[in-house]
């Protein structure tokens, strides 16, 4: 194989060439790159790639091909037309590459460097938090020019530090997918977990005695039991404030039911006979019933508590139709949702009328 480097690298150095752009990329490591320069000529004869002043590897359009043995590169570089592909990025595969395209006639090579920058995203801590902790998030790049960096939340939203750094308090908000912004042309992922109860229902839920009830509560869907232990959790439990005659619910609570953290099984205080589920391991709380019961109105409230004194809680009211009028509101949830639909035509139809 020497011998047919040593005419490539001779000619790498003796051609007249014009120099193109410097590109700059970014990656993290073990990440994979496709570095290709930006002009690129179609009738090439040979492309030639070199790091710092390592050989990495050349090809012609006779197919002959090379690539360097260099212990730093092993297994990891592949070329394909004009791109060279570098797998598993390590610390040592960071620099500045050069890559000259060449025609044999005319005998022109546009050589263009590309200058490969670490990047080094991180959050802290690493593990979920819970509401009210504080999160900081890090992305830089090493690299003496500092590009543009900054972070989207999980709304999309861009906060307005711009070298990369952000902290702040956490609420259930920030959950889900954050993304640093490199220079506009690099977005790394960057997912963050907050511990809460799944959003109680937004209006009653409505039972009768020809019904069953239904009082759901769960950890949201990304959390799991275990990660709820490491973050120390102390008691769950559910407590009711009976809906009093007036109408207003009771200031004092009856305590239903305490999930035992030993056996991990609900221990009934008052159970009203509602029964918990069967395995609370898998984050559902919820509590149900056959039938509903006139004395069920009033307000659920299902509580996580942790040793830092960090509380979650979600409520869920309970409605009761009365009999005599359960068929009244179930005509008139009917109605409500027919009228509705009938909304919604007519906007359409004024749409398509205007
Ligand atoms: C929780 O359990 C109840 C009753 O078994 C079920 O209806 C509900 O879908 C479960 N919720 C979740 C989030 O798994
Ligand atoms: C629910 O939590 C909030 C704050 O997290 C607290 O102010 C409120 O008293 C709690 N409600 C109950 C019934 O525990």
């Amino acid at each position: 194989m020497g011998n047919f480097l040593q005419p490539v690298i001779i000619l790498f150095s003796l051609l007249v060439s014009t120099t193109g752009a410097v590109q700059v990329v970014y990656a993290q490591v073990g990440e994979t790159v496709n570095l290709k320069p930006l002009e690129l000529k179609k009738s090439h004869n040979y492309v030639y790639w070199k790091f710092m002043d390592l050989q990495l590897g050349w090809r012609n359009h006779f197919g002959g091909k090379s690539l360097t043995n260099d212990k730093a590169w092993n297994n990891k570089l592949q070329m394909t037309d004009d791109s060279l592909i570098i797998q598993d990025i390590q610390q040592e595969n960071f620099g500045t590459f050069q890559v000259s395209v060449s025609s044999q006639s005319p005998l022109i090579s546009t050589i263009s460097t590309i200058i490969l920058v670490k990047l080094e995203v991180s959050k802290s801590p690493a593990s979920p938090l819970l509401p009210g902790e504080s999160l900081s998030l890090h992305c830089s790049a090493e690299v003496s020019r500092k590009p543009e960096i900054y972070w989207l939340d999980p709304t999309g939203q861009r906060k307005t530090n711009n070298d990369g750094s952000f902290s702040t308090r956490v609420t259930g908000q920030h959950n889900g997918e954050w993304t640093c912004v490199v220079a506009q042309q690099k977005h790394v992922k960057m997912s963050i977990t907050v511990v809460d109860l799944s959003p109680a229902p937004s209006h009653a839920q409505y039972t009768s005695t020809s019904m069953p009830v239904t009082i759901p509560c769960s950890l949201s869907p990304h959390i799991t039991w275990e990660q709820i232990k490491v973050k120390g959790v102390e008691e769950v439990h559910w407590q009711f404030f009976p809906r009093q005659s007036s109408g207003v619910s009771a200031v004092k609570a009856q305590r239903l039911f305490f999930l035992s953290l030993e056996s991990m099984l609900f221990t009934a205080e008052q159970n009203r006979d509602l029964r918990p589920v069967l395995r609370p391991t898998t984050g559902n709380f919820t509590l149900t019933r056959k039938q509903g019961r006139e004395e069920d109105a009033g307000d659920y409230v299902c509580t996580v508590k942790f040793k830092n004194g960090v509380t979650l809680n979600s409520t869920v009211r309970v409605d009761v139709l009365q009999s005599k009028s359960e068929q009244t509101v179930q005509l008139f949830v009917a109605l409500t949702s027919a009228l509705r639909t009938f909304e919604v035509c007519l906007f359409f139809c004024l749409t398509c009328i205007f």
